[in-house]
């Protein structure tokens, strides 16, 4: 269990970190002279340098941690090669920490979510691999008969990542830091957007899909409310998932009839994510009253509404006159943080309520009502962060589309930033209380382990 714990404590780290660049760049954006005129510390650069963070350091991390905590668990086996295991957590720890110092430098291979340089991603694709084989190591050493559901959506999510990556990030270098992609124009898009929306599906999804099915029962102290509903889960959503990339290329040089099956695709994924977003809150049958007295159950819950809401509006903007309007406004970055946030986020808090004080062998986390206040600060967080983008995010695509009689344009691009003006500062305030809640839970992870005597009585031990 030490890698473990060292793994969930550098989650908490990474997702402050992370989420400070966000409100960095949140700034920047609401007050550009942030810049400082310095090309380091431009938008251009921090924004990839967020991007990454939350997604492979916090996000990253937060999965390792969880799945190797609970595949031992489920499987009833201590972690096979221990030593790999920590070569994974050290591996993982670098690779951050060369993003980290590249992405600032502008060495950047200019992909989306895969910016980091080829050499970088030679050594993510060896920890991955080496990742691969401690966990699926640890599933056929197990010692029951049965592969709990939560390991089959974190094994997907670990194969599919692995495919994505290699396949995406295949580059032929040119210098030690430079490299171009071996794929060319709308081939490359394509490429790209099976990576981009697939990193969304398996690793912002079925990974944390897995966390769901781990922590929601255990936290409400019942079995997951269908077991053949999570399996039917499983297939549907890991089937249909692969097909809907195109809805990132709407109205682009992609053939007309990818970006319809791309579309069609996006739809029927409502139901799978639905399946199993009600699969999640039906546990809670019987124990409704829980989510009045444990703060950890409604992070749980909440995070569950977030995730219905995400993948409701998803599929609404896959539809192409939809995506006329939000596609390259901020409607588009309110969807991201209300799965980010709302779901992402909010579903690792609470999973790691649950967690640390059984890593640190505790009897409960330090302070309960801290865990409330967190609640609080991040949930109306992330309604005032997304609240902001939907309104400046329509505002932007409706006065870009507005015409006179006479044909021209109503409004000049500017007038639309000035548009959005006060929704930026509002996104700010979000962000800040989003990250005030962070260094809150910091603090309390923090007493839990070093203070013995936990001041609270649990809310559900
Ligand atoms: C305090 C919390 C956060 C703040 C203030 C914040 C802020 C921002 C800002 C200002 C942008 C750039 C938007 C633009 O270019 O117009 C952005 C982009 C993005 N953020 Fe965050 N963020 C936060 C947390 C997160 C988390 C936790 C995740 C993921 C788990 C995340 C994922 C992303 C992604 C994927 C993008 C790119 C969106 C796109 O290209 O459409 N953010 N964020
Ligand atoms: C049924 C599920 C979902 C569907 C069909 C879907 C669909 C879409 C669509 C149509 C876009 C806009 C593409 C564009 O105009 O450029 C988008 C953007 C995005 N979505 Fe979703 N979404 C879903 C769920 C989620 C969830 C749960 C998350 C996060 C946890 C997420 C993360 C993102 C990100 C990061 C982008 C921005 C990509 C970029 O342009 O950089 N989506 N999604």
């Amino acid at each position: 269990m030490k890698v473990v714990r060292q793994l969930a404590i550098m989650t908490i780290f990474w997702g402050i970190i992370g989420m400070s660049v966000g409100v960095i760049i949140a700034s920047q954006l609401a007050w550009p002279a942030l810049n400082f005129d310095t090309a380091w510390f431009s938008f251009g650069r921090l924004r990839p340098l967020h991007t990454n963070l939350v997604i492979f350091a916090f996000g990253g991390t937060a999965l390792m941690a969880t799945s190797l905590y609970v595949v031992q668990r489920t499987c009833m086996a201590p972690l096979y090669l221990p030593r790999l295991a920590s070569f994974v957590m050290w591996g993982w720890q670098l690779v951050i920490i060369l993003i980290f110092i590249t992405l600032p430098m502008g060495l950047t291979s200019t992909k989306e979510y895969a910016e980091a340089e080829w050499p970088i991603d030679i050594l993510i694709t060896v920890v991955w691999i080496a990742y691969a084989v401690v966990f699926f190591g640890t599933i056929v050493k197990r010692q029951t008969s049965h592969i709990y559901v939560a390991n089959w959506f974190y094994g997907a999510f670990i194969i599919t990542i692995a495919l994505l990556h290699v396949v995406n990030s295949m580059a032929i270098p040119i210098s030690a830091f430079k490299s171009y992609s071996m794929y060319g124009g709308a081939m490359d898009a394509m490429i790209q957007w099976w990576y981009g929306h697939n990193a969304v599906g398996f690793l912002l999804t079925a990974g944390f899909l897995g966390m769901m099915y781990y922590f929601v029962p255990v936290q409400a102290g019942r079995p997951v409310y269908s077991y053949r509903l999570s399996i039917v889960h499983f297939w549907a959503l890991i089937s249909v998932y692969m097909w809907v990339g195109a809805h990132h290329l709407h109205y682009s040089a992609l053939p007309d009839w990818t970006q319809s099956l791309g579309m069609a695709f996006s739809i029927i994924l409502i139901a799978p994510s639905w399946g199993g977003m009600l699969n999640g809150v039906l546990t809670l049958s019987g124990a409704w009253d829980k989510l009045r007295s444990d703060p950890i159950i409604r992070f749980l819950v909440v995070a569950l509404s977030f995730y219905a809401m995400a993948t409701f509006e998803g599929p609404m903007m896959s539809i192409k006159t939809v995506n006329s309007l939000s596609h390259n406004t901020d409607w588009t970055i309110g969807h991201v943080h209300s799965g980010a946030l709302g779901w992402v986020a909010m579903i690792t808090i609470g999973s790691l309520y649950v967690l640390i004080p059984r890593l640190f062998d505790r009897k409960a986390m330090y302070s309960i009502p801290l865990i409330n206040l967190h609640f609080w600060l991040a949930t109306i967080g992330t309604v005032f962060y997304i609240v902001s983008m939907w309104i400046s995010g329509i505002t932007q695509g409706l006065m870009w589309r507005a015409v006179n009689a006479d044909g021209t344009l109503t409004y000049s691009f500017i007038e639309s930033v000035v548009a959005s003006h006060p929704m930026y500062v509002g996104r700010l305030i979000g962000g800040l209380l989003f990250l005030t809640g962070m260094l809150i839970m910091a603090y309390n992870v923090a007493m839990t382990i070093y203070n013995d005597s936990p001041k609270d009585q649990p809310a559900a031990a």
